[in-house]
């Protein structure tokens, strides 16, 4: 995924009819500015058309049961784009949908970030299993996504979080699973000055993600320790980056001085969201595969 995001990134205009004839529809429960606009862009550069249905109001299967959406979508578009609260949603709608489904952030993952953050890796460092990523902070979506992406590269990352607001366990069974076979190496700690050691990238994340804003004033306590300022990058090595998947809380889980430091890879992330997402349709889509359910009876 992340070579043929590459090679789109490098040669657009090969790719301009990759998904001609295609339609894809976009649900989100939560906001966006990022993931909306690099899916439509993306989706409309490969010729592709692209629906967005603002579901900020209400859960999505608030209406009418998920299944009978999923039994709608499958006859009218060729892949769905979710962006819900519960992760469960996106599970159940790729279990009664026979079109592919693409997770576009669930309060557990946001797989569609981490592809685009190792992509920015990858171009500024190249060779990704040597590469050492420290990610601090709230152990939430996008801290999930890191650590089983990097295990599926084969990468090494180290996650520090405060008690209390560590990594899903069952997500880091299943990096832990992952490594072995990868030979990724993942380091679950607890202190941000060890996480980022000599590290090549140093990732953050707000504090409270969207879902948690009650939750705010209680974290904006705990969470002073893990944000990330010069003195915690002093311990990075020199040449190291500073990442964030954005919005970011300026003077909360990052300083302006790392953000808007000339190390700062933010909008590079950013732009690889496109490049990343139209490898993942066009890999999902491009086979010409027609969409016409295949399953006989509903499940
Ligand atoms: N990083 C990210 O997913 O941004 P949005 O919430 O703006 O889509
Ligand atoms: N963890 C953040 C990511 C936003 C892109 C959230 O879920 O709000």
């Amino acid at each position: 995924m992340l070579h043929l995001a590459s090679m789109m990134k490098s040669r657009p205009a090969d790719f301009r009819k990759a998904l001609a004839g295609r339609h894809v529809v976009m649900f989100f429960e939560k906001p966006s500015l990022r993931t909306r606009l690099t899916f439509e862009a993306g989706v409309a550069s490969l010729g592709g058309s692209i629906s967005f249905v603002d579901q900020t109001q209400g859960r999505l299967d608030a209406r009418e049961k998920l299944s009978d959406i999923a039994h709608n979508l499958e006859r009218w578009v060729d892949a769905i784009v979710l962006r819900t609260f519960a992760h469960s949603t996106i599970e159940g709608m790729a279990e009664y949908a026979c079109v592919p489904v693409v997770n576009a952030l669930s309060d557990l993952e946001h797989p569609c970030q981490a592809l685009a953050d190792y992509l920015t890796l990858q171009e500024r460092f190249g060779n990704l299993k040597k590469i050492r990523l420290a990610y601090v902070g709230d152990g939430n979506n996008v801290a999930h996504s890191l650590l089983l992406t990097a295990a599926c590269l084969g990468s090494k990352i180290r996650i520090a979080t405060p008690e209390g607001y560590g990594a899903n366990e069952r997500i880091v069974a299943d990096a832990f699973e992952i490594a072995e076979q990868t030979g990724a190496e993942i380091d679950i700690l607890s202190d941000p000055h060890e996480a980022v050691r000599g590290v090549d990238a140093i990732y953050t994340d707000a504090w409270a993600s969207m879902g948690q804003e009650h939750e705010a004033g209680e974290r904006a306590r705990i969470f002073p320790p893990y944000q990330v300022n010069d003195e915690l990058a002093a311990g990075a090595a020199p040449h190291a980056v500073f990442m964030h998947c954005l919005p970011a809380h300026r003077g909360e889980e990052i300083t302006d001085s790392i953000i808007d430091s000339v190390r700062s890879v933010v909008f590079d992330q950013a732009e690889s969201r496109l490049h990343a997402q139209k490898a993942i349709l066009t890999l999902l889509l491009g086979g010409g595969k027609s969409r016409i359910p295949v399953r006989s009876a509903h499940a």
